[in-house]
């Protein structure tokens, strides 16, 4: 079980060295980055594991070097059901790792296998941020198998935020990026998840 660990200093502040030694520690479970596209999953969770000297891993790029293609030609050739069912597997193979951020392709939660998965080992981070951020953040939209097509792009990306709503609030740490430098935004995630009530991993 997750055992939060904060060392404060004499005015109560958290120490970031003292926290950063204490993120090594063996007990600690994984950390899981879930969300939409462009909130920030890939670029915090490298920069969160280069932190804490956790080894990082992205569902996306694992789901491309299984079948060897980029994820939008998966979808063109093999099509969608085909790419969940390789992201479920990509998911399962990383339930024995410890000390890993994983970014998370932005359909993981809305199959329940995966959400099941994730939570036997991980904490659930949910990183969100406005439509208007994301659509800026997803360009060249191309490469977004799931936007690409869309007459509105901004239109989708509401319409599949709010369709996805439930199944990203099995999170257990909820944060909006749009307004947080990627620095700031690592130092709250830090601060979460160590504030983060324990809960039984099942
Ligand atoms: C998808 C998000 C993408 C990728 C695929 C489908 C989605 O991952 O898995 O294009 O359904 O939201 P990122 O969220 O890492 O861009």
């Amino acid at each position: 079980m997750f055992q939060p660990l904060l060392v404060t200093d004499r005015r109560g502040g958290i120490n970031p060295r003292a926290s950063r030694t204490l993120m090594r520690d063996q007990s600690l479970p994984n950390v899981a980055l879930i969300g939409f596209m462009g909130t920030g999953k890939t670029l915090l969770g490298r920069m969160l594991a280069h932190r804490w000297g956790w080894r990082f891993v992205d569902t996306d790029a694992l789901v491309e070097q299984k079948v060897g293609c980029s994820v939008a030609q998966i979808f063109e050739r093999f099509g969608e059901e085909y790419f969940r069912q390789q992201e479920t597997e990509v998911l399962r193979s990383l339930e024995n790792l410890h000390r890993v951020v994983i970014a998370t392709g932005g359909g993981v939660p809305t199959r329940t296998d995966n959400v099941i998965s994730l939570r036997r080992h991980a904490v659930i981070v949910w990183l969100t941020a406005q439509p208007e951020v994301i659509l800026q953040r997803v360009q060249p939209i191309q490469t977004r198998p799931k936007l690409a097509s869309a007459a509105e792009p901004l239109a989708e990306i509401r319409r599949l935020m709010s369709e996805r709503e439930t199944a990203y609030a099995c999170a257990d740490i909820r944060l909006d990026t749009s307004t947080l430098s990627p620095e700031e935004a690592v130092e709250r995630i830090e601060e979460l998840v160590r504030g983060w009530k324990p809960r039984n991993l099942t």
